[in-house]
């Protein structure tokens, strides 16, 4: 089978596209034929090599959707023939997080999903929804249930309650979608004055070009008579989270997620604690998280937004486009 793998280029990583023998699934484990892929902005952190981690020689991608092509001993749970997509942890079926968890991010600490062939823990591939295709389904694993769990999991989202979502990447257009499908009122932020009718058409109330208007905190207060937003999808980081904490009502809620914009936080934090704001840390979530966010998907027939597909050989042409930004919602490689 063919498989990409990070391969030291200078100060960063490119992808090598190798042929090696196919896996066999060991006790416990099923053998996943990969159809489809996504990235998402960690990927980029990945082969750019900004966090400086081993992954020299690790398959590259968290996300990736496909079908169970056998199972090995001991597997009851799942079958041959199953549409599946892969957790973004390996070690998190189920309750709490915990260190062996994060030790088994896919594509950063342990292999990720850009093969033909994959395999997996059994409890570790969640059965996808009837009207998604794989390339649908596979946006699903870190964008998808990250939004979820920020949102409803930790957020605790109800219908009437206002979120704000910041650009229109992977993290924040499937935010808008389950917050829309939940009848929450949702204020979006673009720096790209074309995305806003794309955004509005997903079901953002309000739409802020964060061009023409650089203070976008002070628009939320205007769009809110003054009292801010219940949530912040907070995906950018340092560049975006002192305006974020002006932008959240008194009682709000902030879901710390992403890092767009750097990693160094504010100096001053204490209007948090000034305005009562509950912040929630997101790190993805649990296989069983990811079942949970399936079933609402189903329910409501929510499809995931695809920007663009790029075939498995042009593989690096999907990063290119990522980097670019000009993005909305997810970037997908198929496998043949
Ligand atoms: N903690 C977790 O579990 C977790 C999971 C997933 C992602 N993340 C993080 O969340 C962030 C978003 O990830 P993603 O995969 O959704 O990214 P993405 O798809 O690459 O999103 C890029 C889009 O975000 C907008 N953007 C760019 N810089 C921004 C900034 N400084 N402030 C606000 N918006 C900005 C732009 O949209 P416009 O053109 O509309 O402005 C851009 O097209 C990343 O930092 C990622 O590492 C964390």
């Amino acid at each position: 089978m063919r498989r990409y793998v990070f391969a030291p280029d200078g100060d960063r990583f490119r992808l090598d596209l190798q042929q090696v023998a196919d896996p066999q699934p060991g006790a416990g484990e099923v053998l996943v034929r990969v159809k489809a892929c996504s990235l998402n902005y960690r990927d980029l952190i990945m082969v750019r090599n900004e966090r400086k981690l081993p992954i020299s020689g690790l398959v590259p991608i968290s996300d990736g959707a496909g079908e169970i092509v056998a199972v090995g001993a001991g597997v009851r749970e799942r079958t041959v023939g199953e549409r599946v997509a892969a957790d973004f942890f390996r070690r998190w079926p189920h309750g709490c997080f915990s260190k062996s968890a994060m030790d088994s991010a896919q594509g950063g600490a342990v292999d990720g999903m850009l093969a033909e062939l994959v395999a997996l823990p059994a409890n570790a591939v969640v059965p996808i929804p009837e009207h998604l295709s794989f390339s649908e389904a596979a946006t699903l694993p870190c964008a998808g249930l990250t939004a979820w769990n920020a949102l409803v999991t930790r957020g605790n989202l109800s219908a009437g309650q206002t979120v704000l979502v910041l650009g229109s990447g992977g993290v924040s257009v499937f935010a808008l979608q389950i917050a829309h499908a939940l009848k929450a009122t949702v204020i979006a932020t673009t720096s790209t004055p074309t995305k806003v009718s794309k955004l509005t058409a997903l079901g953002a109330t309000y739409v802020i070009d964060t061009r023409a208007r650089v203070d976008w905190e002070v628009a939320v207060h205007e769009l809110t008579n003054k009292r801010g937003v219940d949530h912040v999808v907070e995906v950018g980081g340092v560049g975006s989270l002192e305006r974020s904490i002006k932008a959240v009502a008194h009682a709000g809620h902030i879901a710390l997620i992403g890092v767009l914009a750097g990693t160094q936080p504010p100096t001053n934090l204490f209007s948090l604690a000034h305005k009562n704001v509950n912040v929630s840390g997101i790190y993805v979530g649990s296989a069983e998280h990811f079942a949970a966010m399936n079933r609402f998907l189903s329910a409501h027939k929510i499809k995931p937004i695809v920007d663009r597909e790029f075939g498995f050989v042009d593989a690096a042409k999907a990063y290119d486009h990522l980097a670019s930004g000009t993005h909305m919602g997810k970037v997908v490689i198929t496998i043949p």
